[in-house]
């Protein structure tokens, strides 16, 4: 295929977009499997940020917390979130299989918790358990849950609780122990309306707090949009973005200033300007259909007053019925008269000049020739008063 311009430009796109991948890839770690490692996670000391550390396992992520470990099922960059598979029951028991680690245990020196929108299930409660502010009313979730196949193992335990995590106490754990509950379960984004059949997989959701600046110990570790510094505050050196770059701590690089870099901003600046973009575009269209139909209207209108007009002046001429009246082209006219040469002038009045001419068939004829402007004089000759505005 011919290299055309159009072609050139794909070329360029395609190398530009590969670079920026290339130059991506630095700080982004490598496939899990088929699963993509978004930043600022991190498999390996040399990828990611250390501070987010995950395990990738044989292609499977693993989450580690303080004593256990759990495998990742999704992962959520835009919004800095991810889902672990929690520990099932041990087998004919209402006793969860993390019941030695005491649950899920985060380490809290590190940037991730345990998100808002997990609505937590403890099962096999003591009683002492009611002091806390959970939901162990009879009527509460949890109750309507056990009557379900999947956790029918602690429908006859004494005591179960429900309630949403996220708050300071549960930021950090879902704890189970011997004097409290001993098993759990978790469900992301659930709706307390929705029948049991209806709730999702369950699930726990992590979040992470969006990763500052990389740490560096000379420029070898930065590249070239940003220059190894130590912080005022802490002394800890940093990659900080050069003049005119901002950190984007989404994609882990320095992005042109007024660029996105707020945070969970990219998406939404893209679907502002989507939004602009569509709502223009809309209105163009609108107004350029609006602006065609009303010439159209008007050219229709124009061409109905001329064909009126001609049918009008057909019916004017031909008035005594002795010989029909005969409409010429203006060409035709221009022909008989030598195109109004001064040789044929006989005559000019208020209304205009007078012609004479010689149509192709021999008849001599005297062509009236209105003056420009003058419609008054025009329709008094002519008779077509019905020309005149109202
Ligand atoms: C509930 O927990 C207690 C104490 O750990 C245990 O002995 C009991 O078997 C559990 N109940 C069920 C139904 O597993
Ligand atoms: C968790 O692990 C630490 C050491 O890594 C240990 O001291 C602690 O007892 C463990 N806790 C549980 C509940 O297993
Ligand atoms: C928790 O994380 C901090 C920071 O990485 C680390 O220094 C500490 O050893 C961790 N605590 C445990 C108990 O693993
Ligand atoms: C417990 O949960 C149930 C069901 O969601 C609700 O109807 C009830 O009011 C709750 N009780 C308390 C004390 O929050
Ligand atoms: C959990 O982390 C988010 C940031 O990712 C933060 O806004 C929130 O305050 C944290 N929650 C708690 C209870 O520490």
């Amino acid at each position: 295929m011919e290299p055309t311009p159009r072609n050139q430009l794909y070329l360029v796109a395609v190398l530009l977009l590969s670079a920026a991948t290339c130059v991506f890839s630095v700080k982004k770690c490598p496939n899990c499997g088929l699963t993509s490692v978004p930043y600022p996670l991190s498999t390996q000391p040399t990828c990611g940020d250390q501070s987010y550390k995950i395990r990738c396992d044989a292609g499977v992520l693993i989450f580690d917390t303080l004593n256990n470990s759990y495998p990742i099922i999704s992962i959520n960059p835009s919004n800095q979130r991810l889902v672990i598979q929690p520990a099932n029951l041990l087998p004919n028991t209402c006793i969860s299989s993390d019941f030695i680690h005491l649950g899920i245990q985060l380490n809290s020196s590190l940037p991730f918790n345990i998100t808002g929108d997990n609505t937590v299930m403890l099962f096999n409660c003591s009683e002492s358990i009611r002091d806390h502010p959970l939901n162990c009313s009879t009527s509460s979730l949890c109750y309507l849950y056990v009557k379900g196949e999947e956790y029918s193992q602690c429908r006859d335990s004494t005591l179960c609780c429900t309630f949403k995590a996220g708050g300071s106490a549960s930021a950090y754990r879902i704890r189970v122990r011997e004097k409290g509950c001993r098993a759990y379960r978790s469900f992301i984004g659930l709706d307390w309306g929705w029948p049991v059949d209806k709730w999702p997989d369950p699930g726990v959701e992590i979040q992470w707090v969006l990763p500052q600046e990389p740490v560096c110990e000379s420029q070898v570790d930065c590249d070239a949009d940003s220059t190894c510094e130590p912080n005022r505050a802490d002394g800890v050196k940093r990659c900080y973005c050069k003049v005119g770059l901002q950190w984007n701590p989404i994609q882990g690089i320095c992005s042109q200033t007024g660029g996105c870099q707020s945070p969970g901003g990219c998406s939404r600046q893209k679907k502002i300007a989507l939004i602009v973009g569509l709502t223009f575009g809309l209105s163009a269209l609108v107004l350029v259909i609006t602006i065609a139909i009303l010439l159209h209207k008007r050219y229709k209108r124009i061409r109905e007053a001329q064909e009126r007009l001609a049918r009008h002046c057909e019916e004017i001429l031909s008035v005594d019925g002795s010989k029909t009246a005969k409409l010429f082209k203006s060409k035709e006219i221009k022909k008989a008269t030598d195109n109004f040469s001064k040789d044929c002038l006989i005559g000019a009045g208020g209304y205009g000049e007078v012609y004479k001419g010689c149509l192709e068939d021999g008849t001599v004829v005297a062509v009236k020739c209105a003056k420009i402007g003058n419609i008054k004089a025009l329709l008094q000759f002519s008779n077509m008063d019905f020309l005149t505005p109202p």
